[in-house]
């Protein structure tokens, strides 16, 4: 796998406005199988996950968890994880610092070994993104929690060190702080309940998880969960459920480019706000199956979306549904309410001809007749794949940098979408002179 410092200097290329055509395969949710792998810590057994994306996040998770005695093996997307030995050893900051994912190891580290210290993640470029519900929780879970010198250290109070069931009430429907307190609460002594929990897929993808090494857990996919603690956890063989942002980003780009594309596996009902947004402004979704999706191009319509946690619009979809809108008929309202700092796509969005004004954490995003190709620049995850969206529909070539971010949560996008006909390819600045002063 590529470095992120080689994504640095590398960019991606795309000739715009040529059409897609074909089918496309969805890999396993980078979002459920960096929590599935930390949950594999509350199990001192084999455990095997499958269907895991090849991402850069991925391979950082797996750095984190060998840091602190996991062993873990790696076979294309089939990982065994074994944690049988996991010590004392704190996480490097370094490490910790690129991924904030990694803090989801402080719940399992916990209930397994009493005590535990984890660098805290810091702030990244969408938002501050705090871990006080996480904390919260596992106080109310019985730990001592406190942080010294950017160190989150946890210690279960009494001598048995073992968490005990609460009711945790969570202030903001965190998928985080509800992961965090239900893989801590398997292992709980008692019923821990979790109300105004997050409903995100993914939280239900941990709850069969742990299920399936033998947890006790009801009604995640709900705004509350029950998990009533168990002695210990049993080893398991378990599947990634497929991506809902990727699929969704890959349904924009069939209607970005007014392609006709297939895309499976997938389950629908994790993109139902999706594909309800893309229905009302035009485009068809057809359900070709379970695990099958066709988009069939239409005119765009502009239309208002407003983030919300799940069932509500996913943030994770906000940056690509904007460049679709960019080339609607009409003026759209696009309000983030998730994060604080998550519409930086817009400027380089403007470089492509975009017409968009931004007032706080709203984006009024005026239809315009076409983008036109420009240099432009990655400012995180999902920025990135809305410009490589913008970049296949615009006139002329766009040149995509900053594709570290991109390689952090995309399999082989580029791949895939040339795989259905794009013109699109990864260059590398050093190789080819003309692009050196991207770099
Ligand atoms: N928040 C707090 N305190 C906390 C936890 C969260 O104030 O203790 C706030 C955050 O600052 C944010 C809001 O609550 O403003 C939502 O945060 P949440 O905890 O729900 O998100 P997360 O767990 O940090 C996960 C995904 C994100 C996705 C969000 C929302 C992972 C690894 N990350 O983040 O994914 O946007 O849920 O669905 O699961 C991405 O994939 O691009 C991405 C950012």
């Amino acid at each position: 796998m590529t470095t992120p410092l080689d994504e640095q200097q590398s960019v991606l290329e795309i000739q715009g406005q040529t059409p897609l055509r074909g089918e496309v395969n969805i890999s396993g949710a980078k979002n459920s199988a960096l929590v599935l792998m930390a949950g594999a810590i509350l199990c001192s057994e084999d455990c095997r996950l499958r269907n895991l994306p090849l991402l850069v996040d991925i391979e950082r998770m797996t750095q984190i968890l060998a840091a602190i005695g996991v062993k873990l093996n790696r076979k294309g997307d089939v990982i065994d994880i074994n944690a049988q030995d996991i010590g004392q050893d704190q996480a490097p900051y370094e490490l910790v610092s690129q991924l904030r994912a990694s803090f989801f190891v402080i719940g399992p580290l916990l209930a397994r070994l009493g005590m535990t210290r984890v660098p805290l993640p810091g702030g990244c470029a969408i938002g501050a993104r705090p871990v006080d519900l996480h904390v919260r929780g596992l106080q109310a879970m019985g730990a001592d929690v406190r942080i010294e010198h950017g160190v989150v250290h946890a210690c279960v109070r009494g001598s048995r060190k073992r968490l005990q069931g609460a009711k945790i009430y969570l202030d903001y429907p965190s998928v985080g702080a509800t992961e965090t307190i239900m893989m801590a609460a398997t292992l709980a002594e008692g019923e821990t309940i979790i109300e105004n929990a997050a409903q995100e897929p993914e939280i239900a993808d941990l709850a069969n998880f742990c299920r399936s090494m033998g947890a006790k857990i009801k009604g995640a996919g709900t705004n509350k969960i029950i998990i009533s603690g168990v002695e210990r956890l049993h080893s398991t063989d378990y599947c990634v459920i497929p991506d809902r942002i990727e699929a969704g980003t890959l349904l924009i780009a069939g209607a970005i480019t007014q392609s006709e594309i297939s895309l499976s596996p997938v389950f629908p009902e994790h993109l139902a706000s999706v594909i309800a947004k893309l229905r009302e402004m035009g485009p068809q979704v057809i359900m070709e199956g379970p695990d099958r999706l066709r988009l069939v191009p239409a005119p765009v319509r502009a239309t208002d979306i407003k983030t919300l946690p799940f069932p509500g619009f996913p943030t994770d979809m906000q940056a690509q549904f904007m460049a679709l809108l960019t080339l609607s008929e009409g003026s759209s309202m696009v309000t983030e309410t998730v994060f604080e700092n998550r519409l930086r796509h817009v400027a380089e969005l403007q470089r492509m001809g975009a017409d968009i004004r931004v007032k706080g954490n709203i984006a009024l995003v005026k239809g315009v007749p076409f983008l036109s190709g420009a240099p432009v620049m990655a400012t995180d995850l999902r920025a990135s794949a809305a410009l490589v969206l913008a970049g296949l529909a615009a006139q002329g070539t766009t040149l995509v940098q900053g594709l570290h971010h991109l390689d952090r949560g995309y399999d082989n996008l580029e791949g895939k979408l040339r795989k259905l006909g794009a013109n699109i390819r990864r260059i590398s600045v050093v190789d080819e002179p003309e692009y050196s002063a991207l770099s």
